[in-house]
């Protein structure tokens, strides 16, 4: 049986929740490999609305178990205030339901402070990331860097002084560097402690769980976050964020080998956004683009912040169908689409002149791409709520045929409004 990891093919923001919390349904553990509180979704489940940042969808369903690999960067209180506030919601969170890899790497106030401090310089000079200031780049420095605190340290009263020593004499130079105040030792010891009751009974050796699970023909869902075009490696660096969001990273990110992932499916929304700093060949600043991000309610979840909206780019797509071994995707926010008089869709790039086939890893290059485009006829009857082929107009099947033949990968879903139950399913992922 086929375990799934699910990823953003596009610059995050696809619409994953809503299929996350279809697919978690059906799974039995569901896993975050990458990423932090950077992230966020809404789930609406018998009409109570939950909205989850760190802790992986399976928190919200009875019976799953929710699992935060060794990929995630923790912010230890944010994770225990968004425990608390489900819980809050009627939610009961505990070491039955959740567990977090004791060998993961916590964000501490200092990163967050070091992620303010760096995009406020930034914007003076004009090359700001536009990072949600969490403190995820940091944290993953350190991480690389070999002096982060992990959530096992926390058990380790005896050791810890000595790590955030180490940690400190690092800052504290960078600190000083940038004209911003110390952190004393004592800030930093008190910041875990207060914190440590709270996180260390959810802590476990996650890989060896994982493969019991495995073992035992669980269903295991894997729960990517951000987006491909956000990855560290293969996303539009330095526009991106510091974890790779691609599939592979189901692997590396919980301890798995690459053989316990079956399907991979990429949540592609059926135009473009993006939030932050960074290229964006296809993007509208006009009213097109005013149109897609009022009638697709483009504000970001975590920061509030207004995205960026575009025509459908299928060369990013099929990058991404590549770069994550894409099985199938979910199509979601078609009916955004509904009413327009005709759709563009970028087939390929143009860059001082010469064509070429996919997105170039150079900056500079990257920011002179010019898209080209075909033309399309839209359609003016609404396909909110489809659930069937037959229910959509014939223009809209005409162009998810087009995108699918584009990219090179079937459409698994379709998904036509926030409603669960408002999807055309073409494959279950789950299914052999
Ligand atoms: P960071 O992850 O906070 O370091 O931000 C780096 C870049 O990734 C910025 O452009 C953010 O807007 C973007 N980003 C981070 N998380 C998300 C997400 O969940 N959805 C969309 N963009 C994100």
């Amino acid at each position: 049986m086929a375990n799934v990891v699910v990823v953003g093919s596009q610059w995050g923001d696809e619409g994953k929740g809503k299929i996350v919390d279809w697919l978690s349904e059906r799974a039995d553990v569901v896993v975050r490999f990458q990423g932090g509180h950077n992230a966020g979704h809404t789930l609406v489940i018998d009409g109570t609305v939950y909205k989850l940042s760190l802790l992986p969808s399976g928190v919200v369903r009875e019976g799953k178990l929710a699992v935060i690999g060794n990929g995630v960067v923790i912010d230890p209180h944010a994770l225990v205030s968004e425990i608390d506030k489900l819980a809050g919601q009627g939610l009961s969170i505990t070491p039955d339901n959740l567990r977090i890899a004791d060998n993961a790497t916590l964000i501490l106030s200092l990163h967050r402070e070091l992620d303010g401090y760096r995009e406020d310089a930034a914007s003076n000079s004009g090359t700001r990331i536009g990072t949600t200031r969490r403190g995820i780049g940091p944290a993953y420095e350190d991480k690389v860097g070999r002096r982060a605190i992990r959530v096992m340290d926390l058990a380790d009263i005896e050791t810890l002084p000595g790590k955030v020593d180490r940690l400190l004499t690092h800052h504290n130079a960078l600190r000083r560097g940038l004209g911003h105040p110390e952190v004393a030792h004592s800030a930093i010891m008190t910041e875990l402690t207060s914190v440590s009751e709270r996180i260390l009974p959810y802590q476990e050796t996650v890989w060896r769980l994982l493969d019991q699970h495995r073992r035992k023909g669980a269903r295991i869902l894997f729960e990517g976050a951000q987006g491909t075009l956000l990855d560290i490696d293969h996303g539009t660096y330095p526009f991106v964020t510091s974890s790779n969001t691609v599939a592979g990273q189901a692997a590396a990110g919980s301890g798995m080998g690459p053989g316990a992932v079956g399907y991979v499916l990429g949540i592609t929304k059926a135009y473009t956004t993006r939030v932050g700093e960074g290229p964006f060949p296809t993007e509208q600043n006009n009213e097109v683009g005013q149109f897609l991000g009022e009638r697709g309610h483009e504000f970001g979840t975590v920061t509030g912040r207004k995205r960026r909206c575009g025509w459908f780019d299928a060369v990013l797509v099929r990058q991404a169908v590549a770069n994550n071994g894409i099985t199938g995707i979910a199509l979601t926010k078609l009916d955004v689409l509904d009413g327009l008089d005709e759709l563009k869709i970028c087939i390929g790039y143009r860059i001082d002149g010469e064509e070429v086939d996919h997105l170039p890893a150079s900056q500079g290059a990257q920011s002179r791409v010019e898209p080209i485009y075909e033309t399309l006829e839209g359609w003016k009857e609404s396909t909110v709520g489809a659930r069937r082929w037959t229910d959509l107009p014939a223009q809209a099947v005409k162009y998810v045929r087009h995108i699918e033949e584009l990219i090179g990968a079937p459409v698994a879903l379709l998904s036509t409004s926030p409603e669960r139950d408002d999807t055309i399913l073409v494959t279950d992922p789950f299914e052999d």
